[in-house]
């Protein structure tokens, strides 16, 4: 099964858990993707190899239940997440506090196969289902003066252990460029392998944009907010040195501590090599929205 990042899949083209599963331990040792040796771009789709959801859900950066890796997965079921409404305001024709599920209805959930690159230097590959971003934006009506998308995640203090220690200045906070959020590799996820998402994963949904750093991908979020303004984002307020706006996976652009031209592949093994890091995390069609922009400036 080729998984493609395109919005023609339909359920069809779809491979079953399953299946997943059973050429997930078929390949499992034999093949990885440093061993394929992905080229980027869309003809590497195709052999992107899901990590399991055991490690997708055990591996987290959720810092509302706190900083060490495995917290979000011990931490996270204290999470409340029905009912669930997002509050969409500013520039938008139809705002207002919608219910999840009236929000989405009879929008087409997606299967998409996507590897997520996270700054501190790890990756996986990622089966989500989700919503086109764009789908949500046009059913609310984003008006023209309107050239941002701010995100907020849910605070749950008596839940929440991180929100007790500030080890963040809670809420999260995050935001892309309208065109970003337009594009359509951008999704809301809503879970991954056709299950409903974990707590730690950023239930019941979060923001996905697959050629940006992870840190990008908000959890669990209560608001959209359409403005005019570039918005603030939660690691930019914490270390603007080291996280802009933009960060776009870019391997030639190293963090100021360390290298972004490679990175370890969780559930790889202990001796697996680093994998190249990709341009754009190996999704080149995104290229175009920074036409004109030097990246070494704009990160
Ligand atoms: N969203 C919220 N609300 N809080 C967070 O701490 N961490 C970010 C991002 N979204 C984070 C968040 C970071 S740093 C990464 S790498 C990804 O979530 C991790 O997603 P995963 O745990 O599903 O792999």
């Amino acid at each position: 099964m080729a998984y493609r990042w395109t919005n023609t899949l339909t359920k069809a083209d779809v491979t079953p858990k399953s299946a997943y599963l059973n050429r997930r331990q078929i390949l499992a040792g034999t093949i990885g993707l440093g061993a394929i040796g992905l080229a980027g771009g869309a003809a590497a789709q195709g052999n992107l190899e899901p990590n399991t959801l055991e490690e997708i859900t055990s591996y987290n950066n959720y810092y509302e239940f706190g900083t060490g890796k495995n917290d979000p997965a011990q931490n996270a079921h204290r999470l409340v997440t029905s009912p669930w409404s997002i509050k969409v305001d500013g520039m938008v024709d139809n705002p207002g506090d919608y219910a999840l599920d009236d929000l989405l209805a009879g929008l087409s959930v997606e299967d998409r196969l996507y590897r997520f690159r996270c700054v501190e230097a790890w990756s996986m590959v990622v089966p989500w289902n989700g919503i086109e971003l764009a789908d949500i934006l046009d059913r609310v009506g984003v008006q023209s003066r309107a050239k941002y998308v701010a995100f907020e995640t849910v605070v749950q203090p008596e839940n929440m252990i991180g929100v007790q220690r500030r080890v963040l200045d809670f809420p999260y906070v995050e935001g892309l460029r309208l065109d970003e959020a337009m594009h359509p590799l951008t999704i809301m996820a809503t879970g991954i392998y056709d299950e409903p998402l974990y707590n730690q994963s950023g239930a019941p949904i979060r923001l996905v944009v697959p050629w940006k750093y992870g840190f990008k991908s908000i959890k669990s979020i209560v608001r959209i907010t359409l403005t005019d303004r570039e918005p603030p984002t939660s690691w930019n307020k914490a270390n603007a040195r080291e996280y802009g706006f933009y960060s776009n996976v870019n391997p030639n652009v190293d963090h100021p501590r360390w290298s972004q031209a490679t990175e370890r592949r969780i559930g790889g093994g202990l001796f697996a090599p680093r994998q190249d890091t990709l341009m754009f995390n190996g999704y080149p069609e995104v290229a175009p929205l920074y036409a004109g922009q030097d990246l070494s400036v704009d990160i």
